[in-house]
This record gives C-alpha cells, structure tokens and sequence, in this order.
C-alpha cells in the first residue's frame, strides 16, 4: 500500500508549482498515484446511503417552513459540486442552487488565514432559507468567511452542509449542521475533491497518500 511506504511517499514530494498549477496540467505527470492505489475511505455506496439520510433530515427540518421559495443551496466551487449535485436531489422538499468561488492564500500555512471572493452569487437571497454546502470544513477559513459574506445579505436562516469534517485542523470556531463524515487529519480525494485539479471524478473517497498539505 503506497500510503505507508516511505520511501514512496519521499518520492512523491510534489513542489509548490505543481501542486497549484495556474492551468489544468495538459498530462496528469507521474507524481500522480492512480486513485486505484490509494486506501478508499468512503466507498460510493457509503457515500449515497449518507447523503440520502442527510436529505431526509433536510428535507425533515424544511419541510414545514412556510416561506412559500425553494430553499437555496449555495456551493462552494468546485470541491462541492458533486456534493452539491447528489444533496439537492436527495432533498424531496423544493430547493434551487447557485455557485460561489473562492480562493485562498495558503489557507492554513498563511497566518491570515485570508480568503478572497472570486465569484458571487447570482441571485438574491434575502429572505430566504439557505444552506451552505461544502466538500470538506478544514481549518474553518474559508466558511467563516462565507457565513459572514452570506449573511450580511440578510437570508431567513442560514445553514452549513458539509461532506466532511475534519475537527482537529479547525483554526477558527465553526460548525457545520449537517455532517456527512468526521475524518481524521488526512488529505482526501475524489468525490468532488481534488489534489492540483485532478482525482475529482473518482466516485468514492480515497486517502492521498503523501498527505500533501497537512
Ligand atoms: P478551510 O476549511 O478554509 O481550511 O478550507 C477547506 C477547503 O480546503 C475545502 O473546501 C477544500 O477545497 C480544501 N481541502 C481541505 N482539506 C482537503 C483535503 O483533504 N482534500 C482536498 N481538499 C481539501
Ligand atoms: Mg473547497
């Protein structure tokens, strides 16, 4: 298993230019383990049966609010959007969504912790019932500063959904409502989420194994 080989591991040490490339890299480079290798945390299936109680629940505590609008699901491009994709459709109570982007410098290893919106979102929200959905609650940077971006807009109630949670990187205090998984401090991919853009469309979750950033 390449996730304990050390020595593997020291060979996959991936410079800070690859690792954020400004543009998708035209070949995925040989740094890049095939997701086949790596140690599924979360299979598909495990990942669907979760998502499918975190509708219901949803879809439970919605369900006799009277606002008459679709509640809204705001993603958090582009780690959520498969997520963001299978929630929505596991909520059976009426629901719309809109996309914002960040980005971020450095997260975690900057002590600012500064978060930088690159896309807003396109309608309003005032008023409405909204739910912030996220791929993974880290180090909490970056969805503090959406909670706080979200609701100086003045929406009926605002809520966090997460795929993961990962408690012991949290730098500032924050929750999520709905929780797909606690997972301890390892780098994760698939389902959305990526390492330098790639492994996104792996369907189950997989542990990277040089666990590059933390
Ligand atoms: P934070 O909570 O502001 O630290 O940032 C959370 C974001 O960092 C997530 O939305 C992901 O984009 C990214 N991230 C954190 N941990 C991982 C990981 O294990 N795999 C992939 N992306 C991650
Ligand atoms: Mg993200």
């Amino acid at each position: 298993m390449l996730r304990s080989n050390a020595a593997q591991a020291k060979a996959l040490a991936i410079p800070m230019t690859l690792r954020y490339p400004s543009s998708m890299p035209t070949a995925v480079p040989a740094v890049f383990p095939p997701a086949s290798e790596m140690e599924v945390l979360f299979s598909a299936d495990q990942i669907a049966a979760r998502v499918a109680a975190l509708g219901q629940q949803i879809t439970t505590e919605y369900g006799g609010l009277k606002s008459g609008l679709p509640i809204v699901l705001i993603g958090v491009l582009k780690g959520a959007a498969i997520f963001l994709a299978d929630l929505a459709r596991a909520i059976s109570i009426d629901n719309t969504f809109d996309f914002v982007s960040v980005s971020s410098y450095g997260r975690a290893r900057v002590s600012s912790g500064a978060v930088k919106l690159i896309k807003d979102i396109d309608n309003p929200i005032e008023g409405r019932h909204v739910i912030l959905v996220e791929d993974i609650l880290d180090t909490g940077l970056t969805l503090s500063y959406l909670r706080g971006l979200m609701l100086q807009h003045k929406p009926a109630s605002l809520k966090i959904a997460t795929c993961l949670d990962k408690p012991s990187r949290r730098l500032v205090p924050i929750e999520a409502d709905y929780v797909g998984f606690q997972i301890p401090n390892e780098f994760v991919i698939g389902y959305g989420m990526d390492f330098a853009e790639i492994y996104r469309n792996v369907p189950d979750i997989r542990i990277f194994p040089n666990n590059p950033t933390h």
